[in-house]
């Protein structure tokens, strides 16, 4: 599957997704955590998604992953289904700002790989629900570096946490909850 949606991104003009390293570093991350819930915000055809649902059976944990556009929804399902990973991912279809009000506590890992204006706004809705040593990742750091500027100031000046950036793929600015 991974190589299936590699080669479909090429083809397709509305699949932005992470590069294959980027999404190998993903999968590690949840590994290293021991991650059992993560929520991604993006889920377009579900390449990201691949790499966490592949860590997610390792670890026993689910993957909550939210998409606005219908198609998206319906195609990445099935991708997901046809993987072997549906047990290990819920997809919702829905705006984020209103789905992230559903999901309980106790997030380990948050991706956002959204539109970049609404980073911040997804942040704010994650971060009470976030464990302490939780992470937050967001995708694009080095690629959109101005869209995301003001976030990225606004991350690195919290006293509760620690951020920098990974430039692996897109870059992620990653930050971590420290109480
Ligand atoms: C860059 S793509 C995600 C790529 C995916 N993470 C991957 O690497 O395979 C961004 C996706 O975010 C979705 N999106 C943008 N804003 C959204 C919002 N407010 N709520 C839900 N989905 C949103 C878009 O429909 C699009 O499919």
């Amino acid at each position: 599957m991974i190589d299936e949606l590699e080669t479909l991104a090429g083809r397709r003009d509305d699949a932005w997704q992470v590069p294959r390293v980027e999404g190998e570093l993903l999968h590690q991350i949840a590994l290293s955590s021991g991650a059992k819930r993560i929520v991604e915000i993006g889920t377009s055809y579900g390449f990201s998604g691949l790499f966490w649902g592949a860590a997610m059976l390792r670890t026993g944990g689910q993957l909550h992953t939210i998409d606005r556009e219908e198609k998206k929804y319906q195609s990445s399902k099935q991708t997901f289904a046809e993987a072997g990973l549906s047990q290990v991912i819920t997809n919702h279809l829905g705006d984020a700002r209103q789905v992230l009000t559903t999901l309980p506590t106790g997030i380990d890992i948050a991706f956002i790989d959204a539109d970049k204006k609404g980073t911040r706004d997804y942040f704010d809705l994650i971060w009470p629900k976030l464990r302490v040593g939780g992470s937050i990742l967001v995708d694009n750091a080095t690629t959109h570096r101005s869209e995301l500027s003001q976030y990225v100031q606004f991350v690195r000046t919290l006293k509760e946490a620690g951020s920098a950036e990974v430039a692996v793929g897109n870059g992620l600015e990653w930050t971590v909850r420290l109480a």
